[in-house]
């Protein structure tokens, strides 16, 4: 297997495959440093947890994650907290991506597959073939090629291998941009509740999350136009504190270390597959934000794709292959309106009647067990259906 990038969907997928007797080597443009201290996701649902446990990778996460059995939902004068065992058997934890690709890369570089860093010029080749390849420049400069029987393309959203799916199969693309973006930041500061809240309010969304018991993830929507050397740590703190305020609850503040502006998109490529390169992850799919979908739909589709490669390699079966892209793009287009969902609830955006449809469906969800429990569902994951 050749493996293009180095982000949890590759990582994961070469530790799979390695678990099942099969050989891989995984390609990354960047460089460890660079990979370790991406910023990114936090909250993992439960299959994901589960499918990193099953391959040895649950240790640390067992010791230092954070199982969290539900969220708030707040809007002007209420702040409800959705029990999500109680709605639908399953919880969800709070551990940095950052976290899961540092155990992966960990236990790769101890006693797993290759994994070259650094490398450039990434380019797939003959993946119409039985025999493709991959042409890439080494971080030593010297060209190299990686002769291989499929190849994944787990290159993220900028990666090289969804343009060729793409020609080769006269491929659909679907997108939404949203007229909003997140401002993140990280603080040193203990999380002032003990649950994550998803608020709405005039102003905009604000959202509380946290990485560890001392430090605290917060998002503000803000204009996509906006510049964030505009945005003091005073400016954002403010913010933060009129869009989720109660009456009884006071927002603690800290040492900013990190704050960045991301803008927003739905994005699904299909098909998913073009002979032997596979899409999987970022490379065919993203969801806004709000829900947290992003890195557990990556997690979805390589245990979908081990699974058919497995299949395919060790047992020459073509049938799970030949199925996976619809069978992923099943999933990834619920997870994609979730997203979409969640994203147009709470986030201000278009006129008054606007922001009474928004209220109105978040009293729904605050007040009827059955739109509760479907927000449950989807937010601690589908399972992933092999
Ligand atoms: P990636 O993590 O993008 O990994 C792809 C890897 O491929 C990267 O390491 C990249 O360097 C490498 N690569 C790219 N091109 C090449 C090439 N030509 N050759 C070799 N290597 C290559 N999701 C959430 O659920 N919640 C969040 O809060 C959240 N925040 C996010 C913030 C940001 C700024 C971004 C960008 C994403 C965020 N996401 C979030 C989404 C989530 O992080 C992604 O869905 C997840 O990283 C997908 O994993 P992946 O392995 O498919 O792709
Ligand atoms: C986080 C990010 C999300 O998009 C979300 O819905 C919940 C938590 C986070 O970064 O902690």
């Amino acid at each position: 297997m050749g493996i293009i990038g180095a982000g949890p969907a590759g990582l994961l997928l070469s530790r799979m495959l390695a678990v099942q007797g099969i050989e891989s080597v995984v390609l990354e443009n960047r460089s460890r440093d660079y990979v370790e201290a991406r910023i990114r996701a936090g909250i993992l649902e439960q299959h994901t947890v589960d499918t990193l446990r099953e391959v040895g990778m649950g240790a640390r996460l067992d010791r230092e994650g954070l199982e969290h059995d539900g969220i708030y939902l707040q809007y002007p004068g209420t702040r409800h907290k959705l029990d999500f065992p109680e709605l639908c058997g399953r919880n969800v934890w709070i551990y940095g991506q950052s976290e899961v690709v540092k155990d992966l890369i960990a236990a790769q570089l101890d006693d797993g597959p290759p994994l070259l860093f650094e490398v450039s010029d990434v380019q797939p080749r003959d993946v119409d073939t039985d025999s493709p390849s991959i042409a890439f420049t080494d971080a030593d400069g010297v060209a190299q090629v990686l002769e291989c029987d499929v190849v994944a393309g787990t290159d993220g959203f900028h990666g090289v291998s969804r343009p060729i799916v793409t020609a080769a199969t006269d491929g659909q693309l679907w997108e939404r941009t949203y007229p909003f973006a997140w401002l993140g930041i990280l603080a040193d500061v203990a999380p002032s509740t003990d649950d994550l809240i998803y608020a709405w309010h005039p102003d905009g969304f604000a959202m509380h999350s946290m990485r560890s018991p001392s430090v605290s993830r917060l998002y503000i929507q803000v204009d996509p136009t906006e510049k964030i050397e505009d945005w003091s740590d005073d400016r954002i703190w403010e913010a933060l504190a009129t869009r989720m305020a109660l009456p009884g609850w006071e927002l603690q503040t800290g040492p900013v270390t990190e704050k960045s502006i991301l803008p927003m998109r739905s994005f699904v490529s299909s098909p998913m597959r073009h002979g032997r390169l596979f899409l999987a992850g970022d490379a065919a799919h993203i969801v806004p934000p709000t829900g947290a979908k992003g890195l557990n739909l990556a997690v979805a589709d390589v245990t979908l794709l081990a699974r058919a490669l497995v299949r395919l390699l060790a047992e020459k079966e073509t049938d799970l292959a030949d199925a996976y892209s619809d069978k992923a793009l099943a999933r990834v287009w619920r997870c994609t309106h979730f997203s979409w969902w969640m994203t147009s609830m709470l986030h201000t955006h278009g006129d008054d009647f606007d922001a009474q449809l928004q209220l109105s469906q978040l009293q729904r969800v605050c007040t009827s067990e059955a739109a509760a429990r479907e927000l449950a569902e989807m937010y601690t994951g589908l399972p992933v259906a092999l």
